[in-house]
């Protein structure tokens, strides 16, 4: 069989197992998975000397703040962080400026992420009083709707504005009748605000960071939960909590799955590595909304990562400037910690600490992700037909964390200082290298827009 690409010696992972083999390529898509690799005959061979090769991940949450906020960073060096940390597909989130929320702001981001991304890209609308727009949206090709509890309507556009229940209703069914997901940020602002006023007329300290999670309490994510569980409900859409932080959110949503309501649920590594101690450490650096909570919180929410009961891991990678970041207030720092790069690394030294097993991270990183927002089998797995999005791990590699290793343009990262064991050492898009050695090698526009059509 001629093919573009042989990868032998390769251990293939998948959420079930994990096997000896050869994976050939043709056309950005894999051609056959075979034992040995006699009978092929390859444009390119790649000895992969029986380290594992992954499933590329997918990130159902990021930031790559294009258009219009690209001093933080933008779909070029964003995607490079994605490829560099073993990520092959990213969904991008629509806070940019002008903000994703109708088909006209859909095109110009399209545009940018087609010119300038290495990796595959979702482009997310905003749900907002947009009723008008859910089938064009669908129709252009955005790969779901956020929900995003935490948006003041004065942060949108004139005449745009977070519905109400009543509202909401009707947009949610609409968005269930193309089974579609709703993702969503889950905080009651109203009660955020109340906090907040109350701690600051209380006086603390504008530098004390540990009144960030005074000022959202669990509560906060509880209520916002419940107006979402009561939508699903009576609209019948699946709906995606995004960056859960509780003990308390977890056992709400595993008890109303259990009655049936369509929820899944995602958290990232800000939210299962640090705790409230570290807020003294980080200050404005690990302040990410929802907040970073007890001890308790990190513990669930990483037993409950690895034991499935939160099917995704999605960093929520959100950009900003050292200024912004550091020179501010508690309330006044902008939410938000980069992680696309980080992630699969962190997951790995996990997995050779004995923490979570490999397959469970090949599960969480890809095949869940892709099973929740449609875009399964076409992405997801290595299997016979899919793309050819690829990730060959090193698990033997010890390093250390830095930030001048971070593509990203903002290049804090909390993780600095960190020493691993295991990395990416290959990332391999729709059938191309992108990343070799840490390397970015492959050229922009390799990436393919995907939504639940599945037409890319
Ligand atoms: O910490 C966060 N930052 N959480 C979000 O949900 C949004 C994000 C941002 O856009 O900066
Ligand atoms: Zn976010």
């Amino acid at each position: 069989m001629k093919v573009d690409l042989l990868i032998k010696n390769a251990q293939i992972v998948s959420a079930r197992d994990t096997v000896a083999g050869c994976i050939a390529v043709k056309d950005g898509k894999i051609a056959a998975i075979a034992d040995s690799p006699e009978g092929f005959e390859a444009a390119r061979v790649i000895d992969a000397g029986g380290k594992p090769v992954l499933p590329g991940g997918i990130d159902v949450h990021v930031h790559f703040r294009d258009p219009g906020l690209t001093y933080k960073e933008d779909f070029s060096t964003g995607s490079m962080a994605a490829a560099a940390g073993g990520i092959t597909t990213v969904y991008d989130m629509p806070n940019v400026q002008p903000p994703t929320l109708n088909v006209e702001n859909f095109q110009i981001k399209k545009k940018i992420a087609e010119e300038k991304s290495y990796v595959n890209y979702g482009i997310y609308a905003y749900l907002v009083n947009n009723l008008d727009q859910i089938d064009a949206l669908i129709e252009a090709g955005v790969c779901g709707f956020k929900w995003d509890l935490s948006t003041f309507d004065w942060e949108l556009p004139e005449g745009y504005y977070l519905p109400d229940n009543n509202e909401a209703a009707d947009i949610f069914k609409k968005i269930a009748a193309h089974d579609y997901v709703v993702t969503v940020h889950a905080e009651d602002m109203e009660l955020v605000k109340n906090y907040t006023e109350h701690l600051k007329e209380s006086g603390r300290d504008p530098k004390d960071f540990f009144s960030h999670v005074e000022a959202r309490p669990d509560i906060v994510e509880v209520s916002a939960l419940y107006r979402t569980f009561v939508l699903s409900e009576v609209s019948g859409c699946r709906v995606h909590i995004t960056h859960l932080t509780s003990k308390r959110g977890l056992e709400l949503i595993k008890e109303f799955q259990h009655k049936g309501t369509p929820v899944t649920s995602d958290v990232g590594p800000a939210w299962f590595t640090f705790c409230a101690e570290d807020y003294e450490k980080f200050g404005g650096g690990i302040r990410v909304i929802p907040a970073i909570r007890y001890e308790k919180d990190r513990e669930a929410l990483w037993n409950g990562l690895a034991n499935g009961d939160i099917e995704v891991l999605a960093t929520d990678h959100a950009p900003h400037s050292n200024d912004e970041k550091f020179n501010r207030s508690w309330w006044d720092t902008l939410p938000g910690t980069i992680g696309v790069q980080t992630s699969l690394p962190i997951m790995l030294d996990h997995v050779n600490k004995g923490e979570v097993t490999l397959n469970r991270v090949v599960e969480c990183m890809a095949e869940k992700p892709a099973q929740i927002f449609n875009i399964f089998p076409r992405k997801g797995q290595i299997a016979v037909g899919a793309d050819a999005d690829l990730v060959v791990v090193d698990m033997d590699k010890e390093w250390t964390v830095t930030h001048e290793e971070m593509y990203s343009k903002t290049k804090y990262t909390p993780y600095d200082g960190f020493k691993l064991k295991g990395k990416p050492v290959m990332t391999i898009v729709m059938g191309e290298v992108v990343m070799e050695d840490g390397k970015i090698v492959g050229k922009p526009g390799v990436g393919r827009m995907v939504n639940p059509r599945k037409d890319w």
